[in-house]
Formats: structure tokens, C-alpha cells, sequence
């Protein structure tokens, strides 16, 4: 009887967890996609951090931009290509900021407006 009542309490403690995990995961983006466009895009933070002359807190602002670009839904284009878009954004943001090399370059390539406006915008 004893372990019944274990086994049932761990049963219900896992349910929590998993409701909590869950709960996260459907969390708000940071900031929106809207968001995203204006300061890294329109406002120029990517040609910055592209161009080689940003400081370190630029690179981690962008990086962090295009997380939450990546925790978006955008309205258009399917999941699989936006996962593949939005997510080169952040691995070049993020090679940038940890100073590897020839970073810039794959930066300024997934930064292509045109092909990601005509699949998703
Ligand atoms: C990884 C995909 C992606 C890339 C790359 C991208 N955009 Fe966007 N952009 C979007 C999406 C999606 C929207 C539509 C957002 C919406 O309407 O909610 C958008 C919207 C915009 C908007 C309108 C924002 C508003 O307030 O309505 C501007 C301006 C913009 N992008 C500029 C740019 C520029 C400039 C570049 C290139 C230097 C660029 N974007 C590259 C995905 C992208």
C-alpha cells in the first residue's frame, strides 16, 4: 500500500513537471516579429554587427533579437522553412558574437530580405 502511495504521488509530481515544461514552451516571444524587423533590419543593428564594427553588447542584442525572430509563428510559409531561415539568423548572429571567424559573411548571407519576405512576409 505504502509503495502504491510513492508511486502515485511520483506519478503526479511528473504530470506537474510536464504541465510546467509545456507551459513554457508555449511562452510569448520576446519580441515579436514586427519587433525584430524594425531594430535589427530597418534601424540597421545587423549591417552593423555584419560590417565587422559592432561592439560586443550590439552582437549579443542581435543574437537575442533573432532568437525571439526564431520563437515566432510567422502568418505565411511553412514551419520547416522558417525554422531554416530564422534559425541561420541566429547560428551566424551567434558565431559572430562568440568571435569566430568569416562569421560576418554568413551573416550578411542569411540576412537576404528578399528571400525570406517572398516565402513568409
Ligand atoms: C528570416 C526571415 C526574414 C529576413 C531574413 C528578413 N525579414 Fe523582414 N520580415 C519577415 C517577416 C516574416 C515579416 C512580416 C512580419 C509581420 O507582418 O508580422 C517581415 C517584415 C519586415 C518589415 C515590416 C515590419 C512592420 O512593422 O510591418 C520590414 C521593414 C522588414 N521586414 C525589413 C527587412 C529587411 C530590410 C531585411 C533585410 C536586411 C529583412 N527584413 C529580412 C522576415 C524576414
Amino acid at each position: 500500500m505504502k509503495k502504491l502511495v510513492v508511486a502515485l504521488s511520483l506519478f503526479a509530481f511528473c504530470g506537474t513537471l510536464a504541465t510546467v515544461v509545456l507551459a513554457a514552451d508555449e511562452a510569448k516571444p520576446k519580441h515579436t516579429i514586427k519587433q525584430v524587423m524594425k531594430v535589427t533590419m530597418k534601424d540597421g543593428l545587423c549591417k552593423k554587427v555584419a560590417g565587422g564594427k559592432a561592439s560586443q553588447e550590439d552582437k549579443n542584442k542581435l543574437l537575442d533579437a533573432f532568437v525571439s525572430l526564431l520563437e515566432n509563428k510567422p502568418k505565411k510559409g511553412d514551419a520547416a522553412s522558417w525554422n531554416a531561415k530564422a534559425g541561420a539568423l541566429v547560428i551566424a548572429a551567434a558565431k559572430v558574437a562568440t568571435g569566430r571567424k568569416g562569421a560576418e559573411a554568413e551573416l550578411k548571407k542569411a540576412a537576404s530580405c528578399g528571400a525570406c519576405h517572398k516565402a513568409h512576409k
